[in-house]
């Protein structure tokens, strides 16, 4: 079915497909189509402390406020990670800033966070039905800080969303790995990450007894880092008992797209050439981290094979963005089924 609608969504502008496509989900949900729900296994796991129905997640970036829930939930995902979400609204970089480099199965990004604040997202949840009724569903909130908070005040923003979140979320990433936020990515260096870890550990702390709930925090990290980097990020992961990492975020390198018209586009890069980094980060990370927190990989994962690899390096759970672009809403189901042979 998506191999017959694809011609037509790519003869769009990548960020209009995007929107287009999101709202034709949303509408199909509200009519009732049930098949938008597929069958997918049941392949529960648990995963710092939360049960997850299956390892299989959307990635940040697709659903920024929170409004296509719902829809999103009727693919069969295991979990869903709404936002980037900011404090305040914020319009993201000018237009174009999404291309597809459908050669290399690939998107180069630069929306810059565009958003409509952690209020709106917060609101939107509350309109879905997906946390309704005592539901077990998972929805992780990922948070990061406006364009023009100065970096030194990063911690502010974060503190804000976390607050804002805390009672609505399952999990929280604190997202310091965007290369599209000026400087964002320096919170990723030794004093800086030793800084906001404390802060936020802190106040998870103060929230978890305010609101009678744990929730676990997620620090999601970027793929260009060096073997050093990545071990120093662990021990302080470990330190700061965080709950978990998700390796990783979209690339600078352009590697494996050289040839093609428009890799000199700046922003992140995310898709098939991604793979083998993003692997190889969670592979480090799994090695300095020896289990003392779970690891969710994302990066180029656009098959069953590649959800498995990511899994063989250490992940405990998926998430895919690109794939979803490349693939369609099939690839749900053969990563499920792909994760659940490797288990059997
Ligand atoms: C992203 N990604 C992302 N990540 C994040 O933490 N916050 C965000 O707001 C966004 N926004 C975003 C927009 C677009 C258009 C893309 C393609 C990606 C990164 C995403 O969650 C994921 O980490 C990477 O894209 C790598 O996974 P895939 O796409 O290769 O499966």
């Amino acid at each position: 079915m998506y191999s017959l609608l694809r011609p037509l969504i790519f003869a769009l502008d990548p960020e209009t497909a995007h929107q287009t496509a999101l709202d034709a989900l949303q509408t199909a949900h509200r009519f009732g189509l049930t098949t938008l729900c597929p069958n997918v296994p049941a392949a529960p796991r648990t995963v710092m402390g939360l049960s997850f129905p299956n390892p299989v997640g959307l990635a940040a970036g697709m659903d920024k406020n929170g409004a296509y829930i719902d829809a999103l939930a009727a693919l069969g995902f295991g979990f869903l990670e709404i936002g980037t979400t900011t404090p305040r609204p914020q319009p993201g970089n000018p237009r174009p800033r999404m291309f597809r480099l459908p050669e290399a199965q690939a998107i180069i990004n630069r929306l810059g966070f565009n958003n409509f604040g952690v209020d709106a997202l917060v609101r939107n949840v509350l309109n879905s039905q997906y946390l309704k009724n005592g539901s077990q569903k998972i929805l992780g909130i990922n948070i990061g800080k406006n364009f023009d908070t100065p970096i030194e005040k990063a911690a502010d923003d974060y503190l804000i969303c976390l607050r804002k979140v805390y009672a609505y979320a399952s999990y929280v990433t604190i997202n310091i790995s965007s290369p599209n936020t000026k400087n964002l990515r320096q919170l990723q260096g030794g004093d800086e990450l030793d800084a906001l870890l404390s802060t936020l550990k802190a106040e998870q702390e103060k929230l978890a007894e305010q609101h009678g709930k744990y929730v676990p925090l997620a620090v999601k990290i970027a793929p260009d880092l060096e073997q050093q980097q990545i071990q120093q990020i662990a021990g302080l992961l470990m330190q700061h008992r965080m709950d978990g990492v998700i390796a990783t975020n979209t690339t600078l390198s352009r590697a494996g797209t050289e040839q093609l018209p428009l890799h000199e586009q700046a922003g992140g890069l995310s898709g098939a050439p991604l793979r083998e980094k993003s692997t190889m980060v969670i592979r480090e990370l799994a090695a300095a981290l020896q289990s003392a927190l779970p690891i969710i990989g994302v990066g180029g994962i656009l098959s069953g094979a590649d959800a498995v690899e990511k899994i063989e390096a250490g992940a405990s759970l998926v998430q895919m963005y690109s794939g979803m672009v490349y693939r369609g809403t099939g690839l749900v189901s053969e990563c499920i089924s792909s994760i659940g042979n490797l288990a059997a």
